[in-house]
């Protein structure tokens, strides 16, 4: 399988929205046609314990593997499914350095909060700077953001600032995400018109362009 089918979702700050992007984008895939699958590398197993709620991801795989061996898993998942989506643990794990290594695309999730952003920018700098092979080609999304908010903005300054790219889209704060959760489903599953829905489609589709074969931007 292409690597490009792999997108790792990491950051080293913690609460910042990880396995709530990782099971979201997997979801909107599933509910849109594709074949995904989750890879929980986080041994806290959040995702894990998510599809064992009612609603179960509305069906997505999720496969535990918080090992270094995660990559194994991945391309033998990728056989089968596409996009393969790995969810990592907030600290420096064997299994999150050699998930970044192995990704089309990283995707690191930044909370809209000035108190997060700096450390976020150290932690991925010194992170990705371990990675084998170089850093990975990655993007930022903003989450838990207030709709034009300053805050927002200029996070939005600093991290473009700092040479970290951002995605359009971003996640607004909204409470049916944890409701969702609560379920084991995600926004898409609950309110597939409601607005929190759109804005997943519209950012798994900016992610979608990047790991398209014919797009060789980083
Ligand atoms: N856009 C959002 N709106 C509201 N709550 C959110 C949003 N994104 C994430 N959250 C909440 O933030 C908390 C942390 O998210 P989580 O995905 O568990 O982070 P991580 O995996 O990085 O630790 C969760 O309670 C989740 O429901
Ligand atoms: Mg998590």
């Amino acid at each position: 399988m292409s690597r490009r089918a792999i997108v790792t979702v990491a950051t080293l700050k913690g609460g910042s929205g990880k396995s709530t992007l990782a099971s979201c984008l997997a979801v909107h895939w599933r509910l849109n046609g594709r074949d995904p699958v989750l890879v929980d590398a986080d041994p806290q197993r959040t995702l894990a314990r998510l599809a064992e709620r009612p609603q179960a991801l509305g069906g997505v795989p999720v496969i535990e593997d918080s090992s270094a061996d995660v990559v194994t898993t991945a391309r033998r998942l990728g056989k089968a499914h596409s996009p393969v989506v790995i969810d990592t643990a907030g600290f420096r794990a064997p299994a999150t350095l050699a998930a970044l290594a192995e990704a089309g695309l990283v995707v690191v999730p930044v909370k809209a909060s000035p108190l997060d952003v700096d450390v976020m920018i150290d932690t991925a700098r010194t992170l990705f700077s371990t990675v084998d092979g170089g850093v990975p080609r990655f993007r930022c999304v903003m989450m838990q953001t207030t709709r034009d908010s300053v805050i927002a903005r200029h996070i939005r300054s600093e991290l473009t600032e700092a040479g970290f790219p951002l995605l359009e889209s971003e996640l607004v704060n909204r409470i049916i995400y944890g409701e969702a959760a609560l379920f084991g489903a995600t926004p898409s599953m609950i309110e597939p018109r409601g607005a929190a829905a759109r804005e997943i489609a519209a950012l798994a589709d900016e992610i979608e362009a990047l790991l398209a074969p014919a797009k060789e931007t980083r």
